[in-house]
């Protein structure tokens, strides 16, 4: 069955200034690998990507977007076409309180910048989740991920949540490699493995497009 599939990718950034940002590690490399896959798998495919180097996937519809506002607001009016969403963007939680118009000057001493939150996309897209709609989070960790990961997705009223642990070194942000494990919100897991994220892509769009959720017997 063809299914309409929205993918975020890569970071956000916040302005300071014009000349300075605060933003997120992320290439969007792991967020392009799922999209390229899924047209590839037959899908109809939505990206909404925040700023990258890469040359972006063929997609069916390729948006571009800069903040994490900018992110929230594509994603909320996309969202009521798709079957599935996944939310690979490494969304800044924070933005600076004040952006200013000319580039701020250099004092003698420190600067205190303060930050306000940005809205979390994932959590409104919990919110609003149809029934018959699959959302599946990311969750980026340097430390105890499965518990960690475990708690957004339910915070965030998930189907599933793919884990990534980044503290580990030339693995997750940047690097072709990635290590993933997937949680369904009936708590089961399943490992896709260390491979090339254009494999892990293909894993982790097999599995939730196959595994049935409430039912599935395994466990690890
Ligand atoms: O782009 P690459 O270099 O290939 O690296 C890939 C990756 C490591 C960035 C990717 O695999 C990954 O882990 N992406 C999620 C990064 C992240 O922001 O994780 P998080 O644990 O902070 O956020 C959890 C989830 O909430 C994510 O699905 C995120 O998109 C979402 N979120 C977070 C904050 C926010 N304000 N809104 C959100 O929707």
């Amino acid at each position: 069955m063809i299914r309409t599939i929205l993918i975020t990718a890569g970071p956000t950034q916040e302005a300071m200034d014009p000349v300075r940002y605060l933003t997120n590690r992320s290439s969007g490399r792991m967020g392009y690998a799922l999209a390229r896959e899924a047209k590839k798998l037959g899908h109809r495919v939505i990206l909404i990507s925040g700023p990258t180097a890469l040359p972006p996937p063929k997609v069916n519809q390729l948006i571009r977007v800069t903040t994490a506002r900018e992110m929230y607001r594509e994603v909320l009016r996309q969202a009521r076409r798709a079957h599935i969403i996944i939310k690979v963007a490494a969304v800044a939680d924070y933005r600076p309180a004040t952006t200013y118009l000319y580039k701020l000057k250099k004092g003698k001493g420190s600067l205190t910048l303060r930050l306000i939150p940005n809205p979390d996309i994932l959590a409104a897209l919990g919110k609003r989740k149809r029934p018959d709609q699959i959302l599946v989070g990311f969750a980026a960790e340097t430390t105890q991920p499965i518990r960690h990961a475990r708690t957004k997705l339910q915070k965030k009223n998930l189907d599933w949540i793919a884990v990534n642990d980044v503290g580990r070194p030339r693995l997750g942000f940047e690097s072709p490699l990635n290590q993933l494990t997937l949680i369904t919100r009936d708590g089961i897991t399943f490992e896709l493995g260390r491979a090339q994220k254009t494999i892990l892509a293909r894993r982790l769009l097999k599995t939730i497009l196959t595994i049935p959720l409430n039912t599935h017997p395994l466990k690890s």
